[in-house]
């Protein structure tokens, strides 16, 4: 019983001196890792990367997965180069045909219309003007150049680059060179094997 008493009476006075440390600076950190960040703060200044920067830049040559490189630039050049060299990759199938329309509507129709000529419902309401049809007469629309076109905008026309993919532009060049066929009055572009099956269809 004496011992639980001595023992109780010195761990009091032992709490007693170590809560009456000095106020200026905490006593102990029982675990300094919660006080003292161990990695770096964001928005932190640090000699990690050469010349200040805030990161690296990929290495030079090499290109992100899922994306390939646009080599026609952005110039007068390029858009009559791309109009005549570039070539639509997509084989036209219904499917394409199908997702390029439905992107075409969601991102072109508000000024281009649905049908291309021009007439999208903010050309309607005067919020944009000077918006050409596909079948403009001077107006050279080639597959090549609609792709351009998205890549990089055109005066009041913005790019379409980061909305949307590779794949979707070329869908939505197939719609809009329909587009511009059926304006036109010359013939479509189709997938293949529905056109075997509409001349098996006039033959029965
Ligand atoms: C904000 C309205 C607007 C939207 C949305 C828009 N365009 Fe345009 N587009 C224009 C205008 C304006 C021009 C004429 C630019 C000029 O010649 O100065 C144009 C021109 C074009 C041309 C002709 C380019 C040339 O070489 O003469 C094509 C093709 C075209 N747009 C396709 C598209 C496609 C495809 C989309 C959807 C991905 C689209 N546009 C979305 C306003 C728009």
């Amino acid at each position: 019983m004496k011992k639980i008493l001595h023992i109780s009476i010195a761990l009091i006075a032992l709490i007693v001196l170590v809560s009456c440390g000095g106020d200026t600076k905490p006593s102990y950190q029982y675990m300094p890792n919660m006080y003292e960040p161990v990695g770096y703060e964001t928005y932190g200044e640090y000699e990690v990367f050469p010349g200040g920067q805030e990161a690296m830049l990929p290495v030079l040559g090499t290109v992100p997965r899922g994306y390939a490189p646009y080599d026609y630039p952005d110039t007068t050049k390029g858009s009559d180069a791309a109009k005549k060299d570039l070539k639509n990759p997509l084989e036209v199938t219904q499917k394409n045909l199908d997702a390029g329309k439905e992107l075409y509507t969601i991102f072109c129709a508000v000024c281009h219309g649905d049908k291309g000529d021009g007439n999208g419902i903010l050309m309607q309401r005067e919020k944009i003007l000077g918006i050409p049809s596909y079948a403009a007469p001077g107006r050279l629309i080639t597959q090549g150049g609609v792709y351009h076109v998205q890549m990089y905008g055109l005066n009041s026309m913005g790019s379409y680059a980061s909305q949307t993919n590779e794949l979707e532009r070329w869908q939505i060049t197939q719609h809009v060179m329909n587009l511009k066929a059926t304006l036109e009055g010359t013939p479509l572009v189709v997938p293949e094997l529905e056109e075997v099956a509409g001349s098996n269809q006039s033959n029965d």
